[in-house]
């Protein structure tokens, strides 16, 4: 990444511009997030539901306290152990954090990435970039540059081009704004490790209706139909099935390497989709680890459209 593509980013990001850059994860779709007229702007072109927030992300801790208030010591405790890395806390926003970046909710979601092009970016802005992953609303977040060209088109005022995310998917999310921690969305960083930073025995995920909109609905979907079939001898037998009632079927089975599986996964789907698959039957990974956001997003891929 040359020197003057980040000073360009961050003279379109001033000018209430959008930039996609990479991070470990997945790549975002960057805005100022001090300017309400710029996430107006991210909402239209992501062609996202106002109450939908977004993760405001920071150059280091140190700008927590910009955005969030009553930070309890969990928060030290994470950022200790994941920051910067694939982990997003959800805090109590500071009264004076605009509602549109949290969809009008009193918690405010904070990442500092460890993706050294998203780490310049951040540094050289000096603020906190609202990003979303760098899709169009409910399809399947872009792990490379070229996802994200095929996706927004023009849309986008420049992309920041820093080869396939590592991870592949989406940060762990936790909520630290009520009383303990929950997981509301499971990503790279293992359940215990988490429970270990925590001083738990385990961290439990949301009961009752989920507290982050979007992600018990069938996000994370690609335009194939997806078939989950744990058992590789079953699932070559649905694949035949489909075939031999002239589905458009193929299978995706990439075998037990759970964080390759991840890696891959995002771009899969998209390849499936360039080639008119109709029906995709995959084989999860084993679960543990890395392995339980996988099968988390494979089953929202799973369900059923609204
Ligand atoms: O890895 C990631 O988290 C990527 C990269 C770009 O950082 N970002 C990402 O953002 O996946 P997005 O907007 O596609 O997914 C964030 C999820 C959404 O489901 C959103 O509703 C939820 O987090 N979320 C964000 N802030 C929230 C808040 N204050 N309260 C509840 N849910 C929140
Ligand atoms: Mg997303």
């Amino acid at each position: 990444m040359s020197g003057s593509e980040i000073a360009l980013a961050v003279d379109l990001l001033r000018s209430g511009r959008l930039v996609a850059f990479p991070t470990e994860t997945v790549y975002g779709l960057g805005a100022d997030a001090a300017s309400v007229a710029a996430v107006r702007r991210l909402y239209a072109v992501k062609g996202r539901p106002a109450a939908h927030p977004v993760i405001v992300h920071l150059a280091d801790r140190g700008a927590v306290e910009r955005w969030a208030c009553d930070v309890p010591p969990a928060a030290r405790a994470l950022a200790d152990a994941f920051w910067p890395g694939p982990l997003t806390l959800l805090l109590r926003r500071r009264p004076d954090v605009d509602g549109i970046l949290t969809g009008g909710r009193d918690t405010i979601g904070l990442r500092v990435p460890a993706h050294p092009v998203a780490r310049e970016l951040l540094v050289a802005f000096g603020r906190g970039i609202a990003a979303p992953s760098a899709n169009r609303f409910g399809r399947v977040s872009p792990t490379t540059a070229a996802h994200v060209r095929a996706d927004l088109g023009t849309d986008v005022d420049l992309v920041l081009d820093g080869g396939p995310s590592e991870d592949g998917i989406e940060s762990t999310i936790v909520d630290l704004s009520g009383d303990r921690p929950v997981l509301l969305r499971p990503g790279s960083i293992p359940d215990d490790a988490l429970a270990a930073a925590l001083g738990l025995d385990r961290v439990d995920g949301p009961s009752g209706p989920s507290r982050a909109p979007g992600m018990l609905a069938s996000h994370y979907a690609p335009e194939a139909t997806i078939e989950l079939v744990d058992d590789r001898a079953a699932a070559a037998e649905r694949l035949e099935e489909l075939r031999r009632a002239g589905r458009r079927a193929e299978l995706l089975d990439p075998g037990p390497d759970a964080a390759a599986y991840a890696h891959g996964l995002y771009g899969w789907l998209r390849d499936a989709d360039r080639r008119g698959t109709e029906v995709l039957v995959v084989v999860p990974p084993p679960p543990g680890g890395i392995g339980d956001a996988v099968r988390d997003r494979l089953r929202k891929a799973a369900a059923p459209r609204r």
